[in-house]
């Protein structure tokens, strides 16, 4: 059984394989992908990606602070990440006189590198294939439960006896749904200084208009630095720690790109479900996608009718809508692309392929001739309970009155244990940040907005009492329900919760136990999590066995078929080539964008497409540098962005884009719109990655930052101009 996933499976058929679909393992892209990788014009081997014995790639890669990716590119340990990525560092260290979410950040020296309290990145040292280990023991016939224990003692066993080098760590996680296991070592680096990132205007350009769009005009990167003990191994901060000298730093090509030209993704890909069955794909499209947008289109809107009209609540709210509204954007895209694409149809044949080539082997149908069927049957069985989670999480999440309350129930069910002193700093925390920028108006509004769809589209069984008797005792009235719970609240006054949180917190305790709101809420997250949570529970360590199973029979039925293990945020390579789309009837995409797109967009003043001053001057002037290219009409013109074919997701934000050579020429950032189902059902027709172009990149740090320093710590392949056609 566990033999499957091993080198035979990277000798079947390679050509079967959809062109660049999948995140591929690194250590194993040379029994399985480097084939194809050199047909698609890769001129490297899968070893110049991944080595254990000497330097590869690999090294040059980080984990950055565990939600994005970043790539080493200087001898001085200078990683290149995303804006987005590094906007949590550019917010802390902004104020209103050092405006550098509006007017970016550039340090002069290393002096000026600002640090970052609880900003990390992390290599990988080494992967290790450690299923026997952790499966040991474990048979079909175990209950889910059970099956999990003995996995996670194996798995502490497992730790417990690898050697490790100093400062390294290790962790080990589930691949093919728990058919295979891998260890990761890896080394983790604690002081992260922030060196440059430009305005948001060229950072985050666009910013929610054009977010999951092409054609994109995006400069969104930012740039830190690597710091290390004297020597050189990773250390806390200290004003005497020095730039880290890495194992390796990628090199820069200027080159650019050309249609098909091969390119490739190495990054820490989140979470994807390809391998889900029929039926879950269609409660996404026609249920828990719809059930979460209809639920942040309430949301949103009453943002930014408040957003619009004052400058303040802007500023408060600018960071919750982008984190509200990228989500929503992406699964109206999604619903797009997996209806237009017919996933749940092709589903539908891929499973009844499956069952056929099952049927012919008397041995396989008797392993797994229910699987699928059992799987679909589990699906179904779940959707009323997903649904139902779907509509709780998405408003108590969306009202912050609610959340305050949740806050403050946690502390009090602390009360008396050891870790109290622990929750109490961390809720203040939390709390003090939430009431930062908070407005009780919007917030009042949010939840005359969302009660509504709560008391319309959520199951009766699954609405409260109160929320039925209060709803009648303000008259079916959503506004006059809204203002009796927000004019009396406690909750709404931050210096009774902070002081009573800090030091005396009876009060607020009492208030839980009285205040309508705390009383909707708690009944609210009672009846979740007694009658709701349960159920999932077990439903979901069902579906978690037959995936695991049907998965394990995919491989041993579709033995054609090459196959890689879903997203889980370990290190992934993604392959695939320059290329446009046509997303609809008509419509045809290019695969690069200028700075003669930005100036088709911009706006003067407006909040998402103005362009800086010097930024315009410089394109009036043409003054592009070594960055420019010239095209076949005489034309000099900048390039901003491409896209390619690549698969990835969700924290391969800052990934590098490689070219042929494995050099840098990109850094990946965003996916198009019609292709954001590829997390569900990737399809080659329409999905494709959105990266910065490395020439803009550094036009930007050396043009129009000025700190063209930093430029002579990279290495560059070629010199020179080089070309789009
Ligand atoms: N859609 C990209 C991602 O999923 C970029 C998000 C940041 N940009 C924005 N305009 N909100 O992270
Ligand atoms: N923007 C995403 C991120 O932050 C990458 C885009 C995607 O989901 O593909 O990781």
């Amino acid at each position: 059984m566990k033999k499957i996933f091993g080198l035979a499976a990277g000798l079947m058929c390679m050509g079967l394989a959809k062109a660049d679909e999948g995140m591929w393992l690194p250590q194993l892209l040379e029994s399985l992908n480097e084939q194809r990788m050199q047909q698609l014009g890769m001129k490297i081997t899968a070893k110049d990606i991944y080595d254990i014995n000497k330097g590869s790639l690999k090294d040059a890669i980080v984990n950055f602070g565990g939600f994005c990716t970043g790539e080493v590119v200087s001898e001085k340990g200078l990683v290149l990440t995303n804006h987005h990525c590094g906007f949590g560092s550019i917010q802390r260290h902004a104020t209103l006189d050092k405006n550098y979410i509006r007017d970016g950040f550039w340090a002069r020296n290393l002096a000026e590198e600002l640090p970052n309290e609880d900003l990390f990145v992390t290599f990988i040292v080494r992967i290790d294939d450690v299923s026997d280990r952790v499966l040991k023991g474990v048979n079909l016939a175990m209950e889910e439960r059970d099956r999990q224990s003995m996995i996670d003692r194996n798995i502490n066993e497992l730790k417990r006896t690898t050697v490790l080098g100093d400062f390294e760590n290790a962790f080990v996680s589930p691949f093919f749904e728990g058919n295979k296991y891998y260890l990761f070592v890896t080394e983790t680096f604690k002081d992260i200084r922030l060196v440059g990132a430009p305005p948001s205007s060229i950072g985050n350009f666009g910013q929610d208009s054009d977010n999951w769009m092409w054609p994109r005009h995006t400069g969104d990167f930012s740039v830190f630095r690597i710091y290390a003990g004297k020597d050189n191994r990773p250390a806390a901060y200290s004003p005497d720690n020095v730039p880290y000298v890495p194992k390796r730093a990628l090199t820069i090509s200027l080159q650019g790109m050309k249609q098909d030209d091969f390119t490739m993704i190495f990054g820490f890909p989140g979470r994807t479900s390809e391998y889900l069955p029929s039926e879950a794909v269609r409660q996404i499209v026609e249920l828990n996608d719809p059930a979460k947008i209809l639920i942040r289109d309430k949301a949103l809107g009453v943002m930014k009718n408040y957003m619009r009209a004052d400058e303040e609540l802007k500023i408060k709210y600018a960071s919750k809508y982008a984190g509200i509204s990228n989500a929503w954007k992406k699964w109206q895209g999604e619903i797009l692309g997996l209806t237009r694409t017919g996933a749940v149809q092709k589903k539908q044949l891929y499973e009844t392929d499956f069952q056929k080539r099952l049927q012919a082997s008397e041995s396989l149908y008797k392993k797994y001739g229910n699987v699928l069927q059992e799987l679909n049957d589990v699906y179904k069985e779940i959707a009323p309970y997903g649904l139902t989670r779907d509509y709780y999480l998405e408003t108590i999440s969306k009202i912050e009155l609610f959340g305050i309350i949740n806050r403050l129930r946690a502390l009090q069910a602390a009360t008396g244990k050891p870790g109290y002193g622990k929750e109490q700093s961390a809720q203040l925390e939390k709390l003090t940040e939430l009431y930062k920028n908070f407005s009780t108006e919007v917030d009042r509004e949010i939840f005359a907005a969302l009660l509504p769809v709560y008391m319309e589209k959520q199951q009766a069984a699954y609405i409260v009492p109160v929320a039925k008797r209060q709803f009648e005792q303000y008259g079916k009235d959503y506004q006059r329900w809204a203002a009796a719970l927000y004019d009396h609240s406690i909750f709404l006054d931050p210096a009774k919760v902070l002081d009573g949180v800090r030091s005396d917190p009876r009060e607020l305790y009492r208030a839980l136990e009285t205040d309508p709101t705390a009383l909707l809420v708690l009944a609210m997250a009672d009846l979740y999590n007694n009658e709701v949570t349960p159920k999932l529970n077990e439903l979901q360590a069902r579906i978690n066995g037959l995936q695991r199973k049907y998965m394990q029979a995919q491989t041993e039925v579709l033995t054609d078929k090459k196959i890689y293990p879903d997203a889980n945020s370990t290190m992934r390579v993604g392959f695939g080539k320059v290329d446009g789309y046509h997303p609809a009837d008509g419509v045809s995409y290019g695969y690069s964008t200028y700075l003669d797109g930005v100036m088709e967009k911009y706006i003067p003043g407006d909040y998402e497409f103005d362009v800086p001053e010097k930024l315009r001057r410089l394109y009036m002037k043409k003054d592009y540098g070594r960055y420019g290219v010239h095209d076949a009409s005489g034309g000099y013109r900048m390039p901003v962005c491409f896209i390619a074919s690549n698969h990835t997701t969700g924290g391969n934000s800052g990934s590098p884009a490689l070219d042929a050579n494995g050099n840098l020429i990109g850094i990946n950032f965003d996916r198009v719109w019609e292709g954001t189902m590829s997390d569900i059902h990737y399809d080659a027709s329409i999905c494709r990655n959105i990266m910065v172009d490395i020439r803009y990149v550094l036009f930007i740090i050396d043009k129009y930052a000025g700190a063209g320093h930093l430029l002579k710590e990279m290495k560059l392949a070629v010199t020179g101009t080089g070309n789009n056609l």
